[in-house]
């Protein structure tokens, strides 16, 4: 058996990678790289890497022969055509090798009415899928909580979270905890033949006071809740170059669509994921 996995050498494939690890045997795991300049610690550690680059096709149909599973976390654009060709050639290349087998990330924000520049992607997904005859399951994250332990700095100096979204809550899980509910759904048969989508979040989710009080108690500094405007929250992060589409994803955060609660985790996993308490208390380094 070989589970190739993409984006191997990035925050959340690479963390797919180390939990299928846990799992399997390392020469059934294949990991997939962009550039493997950045791929020296996978091979070192004696993964087989093979290259490609998703919006060249050959590069995936070379890369995808003899693989049973594929795990694909897609690449990290804000361009609805780029990541709707990026799949296209993933499941053509899947085609011509007969990869009969797919675990795909998704996001909670796929709503046909979310201003989020990306759901048009995730709301493709799912119904591209319906109509192929793969065996697949899609794994629908919730925010990622990890970037919250280096944004705490900012939020101490700002004496409160700033997101947009009003009085609706949010719901995150950590990127340890969705790679090893993908590790588990790409190992699980009857899962890989469900066709079906599993939402992965905390056991909880959190309105921004929550959250602030949250990290007031883990950071022993007071961070409450001082929202600006959608155009504003662009504005403050476009130096670092994608304000305007975290500002789409938080306009539809106000419409309460970044928020969902399920138990898929831990039915997956057979365990609970990690609170967010527990996640940032572990992390913080005063
Ligand atoms: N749920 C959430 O809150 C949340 C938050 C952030 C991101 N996301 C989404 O989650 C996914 C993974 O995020 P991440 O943080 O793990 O991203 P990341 O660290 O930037 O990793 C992206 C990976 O994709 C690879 N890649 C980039 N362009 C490629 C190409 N043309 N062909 C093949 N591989 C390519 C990169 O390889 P190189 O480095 O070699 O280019 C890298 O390994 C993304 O789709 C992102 O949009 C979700």
């Amino acid at each position: 058996m070989k589970i190739a996995v993409t984006g191997a050498t990035g925050h959340l494939g690479g963390k797919v990678v180390e939990q299928l690890s846990k799992e399997i045997d390392k020469n059934e795991i294949v990991a997939l790289v962009h550039n493997k300049n950045h791929a020296t610690r996978l091979i070192d550690a004696g993964y087989e890497g093979r290259e490609i680059d998703f919006q060249k096709q050959a590069t995936l149909v070379g890369s995808f022969q003899n693989i049973d599973t594929l795990i694909y976390v897609a690449s990290k654009t804000y361009s609805v055509f780029d990541r709707v060709r990026e799949l296209e050639n993933v499941l053509a290349a899947m085609k011509e090798n007969q990869v009969k087998n797919l675990v795909a990330m998704s996001f909670i924000a796929d709503q046909e009415d979310n201003p989020f520049i990306m759901s048009p992607f995730y709301g493709y997904l799912p119904r591209r899928l319906a109509g192929t005859k793969l065996n697949y399951a899609i794994a629908k994250n919730a925010l990622y909580a990890d970037p919250l332990v280096p944004y705490l700095p900012e939020l101490i100096e700002r004496k409160g979270l700033i997101y947009p979204v009003g009085k609706q809550a949010m719901s995150f899980i950590t990127l340890d905890d969705s790679a090893e509910a993908m590790a588990k759904m790409a190992l699980n048969e009857e899962i890989l033949k469900s066709r079906r989508t599993y939402l992965l979040t905390q056991a909880r989710s959190y309105t921004m006071p929550e959250l602030g009080a949250v990290m007031t108690e883990v950071t022993g500094h007071e961070i409450g809740y001082h929202p600006v405007s959608v155009e504003e929250f662009g504005k403050i992060y476009a130096s670092e170059g994608d304000g305007d589409e975290l500002a789409s994803m938080y306009a539809g955060g106000a419409m309460g669509y970044l928020h969902g609660l399920s138990d898929d985790f831990a039915h997956i996993t057979g365990h609970e994921p990690e609170a967010m308490e527990h996640f940032l208390k572990r992390n913080y380094r005063k």
